[in-house]
């Protein structure tokens, strides 16, 4: 009783607020954030945000069906940098913070600071390590982070000519981004000859595959490992493990992710110890003497085989799915913890996270990552025991629909792996929609 006359009266003054100030209530001390994106990972980030009791209002820029409904959230239709920017002026935006790496390497770190505007992300040089396969190659090399032997080609002629000395499988990358999908593995002499024509002869990728990364193929289990950096310090977060192909047993196409578990139980002691001196130190000081103005997330992805550890791919964001998949276990406030970055104060921060496991699954149109169908009712996601992020969907007259391949995600925490799958496939059955597919083996470790 006593608690909610005290929410009447926090609500009349908002009312109140309102009315005769013209601008919403907004209490002493707390911030406006707006979050760039709208997929799964922009939707966890938007709900573990707006956990925090520093935050009054987030925008979600443009946001998806799932931040739609969030607790604090408002999407705001807003697609280029120059519309973000100028919301983020006229609206008072404390933080913005980024989750895609588009706008990253279009330099929307740059243009919010060049207008005073709060930021948290990678400066347009230091995003090159996820916008340049090659950029990034040329910098593992310099910094004598351990790595795939590769070599850089800007020719066809010259590529094919590589390509018959090489062993097989070989990897190819288009050195662009190409949205996941400019990684060929090419098992034999033929296949990767069409990869390379079909990157720099017929521009599949549209700019994305005129210079290419030849690349050694190797062997092992892979790990996503999310870190936070002031450009001083570098700290790691939860260890997770991504479910990238389309089918069970880790067979078919590339995907964005079909799913991921935390902890990764094949990040050891000595694989993190491995990880962090060959991979992770090595990294930071690179970044320091290159001078990129980096306050932000670096997501290594790593290949572990009885040779060691090596870096596959810098990426300059959050993991989707790994961010809906290790956030639910973080106990610290996010938000004080991207506070200590943008103030170079990282440095012996304190991250807890619950010793606990998390799997998430996603949910995808049938079809995907080919074509599909969608624009069909979602229903049973709220009916859910652990939590759902939207990733492609609407809301339209309060019902949500499929607007895409990967539609949403479901994640639930328990004491070990088995107890937090079985309790997500639990809740992916309450959730339906016409096509709906998903892996059925996320968390089988093996895969
Ligand atoms: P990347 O975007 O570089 O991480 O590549 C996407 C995926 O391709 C990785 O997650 C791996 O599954 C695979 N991959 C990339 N590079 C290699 C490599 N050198 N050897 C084997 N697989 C690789
Ligand atoms: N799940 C892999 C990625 O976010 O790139």
């Amino acid at each position: 009783m006593h608690e909610k006359s005290l929410g009447d009266l926090v609500s009349i003054k908002k009312l109140l607020w309102n009315i005769f100030m013209g601008e919403a209530y907004k209490e002493e001390n707390t911030m406006d954030l707006m979050i760039i994106g709208n997929g799964g990972r922009e939707h966890a980030l938007a709900w573990k945000l707006a956990q925090s009791d520093k935050v009054n209002k987030i925008y979600c820029a443009p946001g998806n069906g799932g931040t739609a409904i969030e607790n604090k959230c408002v999407n705001v239709d807003l697609n280029t940098i120059e519309e973000m920017k100028d919301f983020a002026l006229e609206n008072k935006v404390d933080l913005t913070i980024v989750g895609p790496e588009v706008y990253l390497v279009q330099g929307v770190v740059d243009l919010f600071k060049k207008n005073n505007l709060k930021i948290f992300g990678p400066a347009q040089a230091g995003a090159e390590l996820e916008g340049s396969k090659s950029f990034a190659k040329d910098f593992m090399k310099k910094y004598n982070v351990k790595t795939a032997d590769y070599q850089v080609f800007n020719n066809l002629e010259d590529s094919i000519e590589h390509l018959k000395k090489c062993d097989f499988p070989i990897v190819i990358k288009a050195d662009g981004l190409a949205a996941g999908k400019g990684v060929y593995i090419s098992p034999t002499y033929e296949e990767a000859e069409k990869a390379l024509r079909e990157c720099m002869e017929e521009d599949v990728f549209k700019g994305a595959g005129k210079t290419v990364v030849i690349e050694e193929f190797l062997e092992g289990v892979e790990a996503s490992i999310l870190t936070i950096t002031d450009g001083k310090t570098i700290v790691p977060f939860l260890s997770s493990k991504d479910h990238k192909k389309i089918y069970e047993g880790e067979t078919g196409p590339n995907t964005g992710g079909m799913g991921v578990i935390a902890p990764n139980p094949y990040y050891t002691d000595e694989v993190k110890k491995e990880f962090e001196e060959r991979i992770m130190a090595p990294t930071l000081e690179g970044i320091q003497k290159e001078g990129f103005d980096f306050k932000g997330i670096i997501f290594f992805g790593i290949m572990v085989n009885k040779k060691g550890v090596y870096l596959l791919e810098y990426n300059c964001r959050m993991g989707d799915p790994e961010t809906q998949c290790i956030l639910p276990l973080l106990k610290t406030d996010l938000l004080e913890i991207i506070e200590l970055a943008l103030e170079e104060k990282l440095e012996g921060a304190d991250i807890q996270w619950e010793d606990k496991h998390s799997c998430c699954v996603t949910l995808a149109s049938l079809g995907y990552p080919g074509t599909f169908e969608k624009g069909f009712e979602i229903t049973g996601y709220d009916k859910v025991n652990g939590k759902y992020f939207g990733a492609a969907v609407t809301l339209k007259d309060g019902k949500v629909y499929t607007n895409g391949g990967r539609v949403l995600n479901v994640v639930n925490v328990g004491e070990n792996l088995e107890a937090a799958r079985a309790a997500t496939y639990e809740d992916v059955n309450k959730v339906d929609f016409k096509n709906k597919y998903y892996r059925k083996d996320i968390g089988n470790v093996q895969n």
